[in-house]
């Protein structure tokens, strides 16, 4: 073996979380293998993976000047984490609804007066161009910083397209100099602006007629809406949906979170990316994502912030429909912050095992991103997006619940943060 590389990890517990034979998401029995190698050690050049292997077979590779060997004696190198769903794009806390939610507001009935989702249109709006951009990209860099190599981030919290394309633009400048693969969404119905005086239609056709723009100025790889009682129905944002698949762009839904209005079965339907939230989807609803290869982006964060009941992530294994976890970072539902956090989540409150959780924020949710032969995987040829944990067992992550693990972060063959 004489191939070059500037980085090398090696006695590592090496989980590569490599493909099993084909190129699609983990499903059902599958959903678990995380492709371990004891005494493992993984090179990369370039920000591309040249090699992977076990023992001394590393000092083989033709080491270019100032490389990166560092043996990590034995702690767990896994692949990048992919958080495949956040709402990074706002400005404003909201404590007030936090507190009031406490004492037994309902999340639906607070939006519905014109606060929820409202207040943080509202706060972001007021925000400056620089301020938004600011705050989208050290948030970025704090899910960097947590282990997070791809993230995807939303607009949503602009409502009306004008200031929606705004966002989208801010969360553009905001990419382009971050250290990270950023996925940008355009959340295109989130809730019905005031200014759209009730006319939902009137509002809807004015959000397709963004897409246009969109995807001229290639300004979202995706197109989400909120499907939920009192906010859109399937049948409303169907031809939004129709229109983004003809404009080249991905499809994706916050489904069935609240109540079950047939959002998961949608989601097949105009064959998203993914089906996003999904607690309350039905048998009906799984068997259509699983015939249609959908990936479920199941999300604690908001379950346990709001107090819904969470997804159970076992009938989506038993269903044999891949499962992704993401942290749905937002104000509102879910401000909790990084990966690890949500992959305890998903296994204290979905069900996953430790290992589950592990694919279902890698291979999984990069499948989730339309990513899922880039990176994901500790796999020859894909991006250089590297975890190394202070654990030799991958376990931790799940169990020690807000241990700081990640000892340092590698997005595309580059350190992004310092070893804490
Ligand atoms: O993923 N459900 C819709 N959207 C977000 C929450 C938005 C908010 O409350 O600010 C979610 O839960
Ligand atoms: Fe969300």
């Amino acid at each position: 073996m004489n191939r070059e590389a500037d980085l090398v990890l090696h006695r590592a517990r090496l989980l590569t979380v490599a493909p099993l034979g084909d190129e699609r998401p983990r499903s059902g029995p599958a959903a678990g293998d995380v492709g371990a190698i004891a005494d493992g050690w993984v090179a990369a050049r370039d920000g591309a993976i040249v090699a992977t292997g076990h023992g001394l077979a590393w000092q083989r590779l033709e080491l270019v000047p100032r490389s990166t060997v560092e043996d990590v004696a034995g702690r767990v190198v896994m692949p990048g984490l992919v958080d495949p769903h956040t709402h990074l794009c706002y400005a404003g806390e909201r404590w007030d609804e936090f507190t009031a939610r406490r004492s037994g507001s309902d999340y639906l009935a607070i939006l519905e007066r014109g606060g929820g989702i409202h207040a943080t249109v509202r706060a972001t709006r007021e925000a400056t161009d620089d301020d938004l951009v600011a705050a989208i990209s050290e948030r970025i860099a704090r899910a960097a910083a947590s282990g997070t190599t791809t993230i995807e981030v939303k607009s949503g919290y602009g409502l009306e397209p004008e200031e929606e394309l705004r966002h989208l633009r801010l969360i553009a400048r905001a990419r382009a100099s971050a250290a990270i693969d950023v996925s940008p969404t355009y959340l295109a119905a989130h809730a019905l602006p005031p200014r759209a005086n009730g006319d939902r239609r009137a509002f809807l056709r004015s959000a397709q007629a963004a897409l246009a723009t969109v995807a001229a100025e290639h300004l979202a790889e995706a197109v989400d809406a909120f499907v939920e009682k009192g906010v859109f129905e399937t049948e409303e944002v169907a031809p939004l949906m129709h229109e983004a698949a003809s404009v080249g762009l991905a499809r994706t839904l916050h489904a069935d979170q609240l109540n079950d209005t047939g959002g998961a079965a949608f989601a097949a339907r105009v064959e998203a990316r993914s089906a996003d939230h999904v607690s309350r989807a039905s048998a009906e609803g799984l068997r259509a994502l699983e015939h249609a290869g959908i990936v479920a982006v199941l999300l604690p964060g908001s379950a346990l912030f709001v107090g819904y009941p969470p997804p159970d992530a076992r009938r989506f294994v038993a269903h044999r429909v891949p499962v992704a976890i993401g942290t749905d970072h937002n104000p509102g539902t879910s401000p909790l912050e990084g990966m690890p956090t949500a992959i305890g989540l998903a296994v204290t409150m979905c069900g996953l095992t430790p290992h589950e959780a592990i694919v279902a924020a890698t291979i999984n949710a990069a499948h989730a991103l339309g990513r899922g032969a880039r990176t994901g995987a500790i796999v020859e040829g894909r991006r250089a997006d590297l975890v190394v944990l202070d654990t030799d067992d991958e376990r931790e992550l799940a169990y020690r619940l807000g241990a700081p693990l990640v000892r340092a972060v590698f997005a595309n063959g580059r350190a992004v943060s310092p070893a804490s």
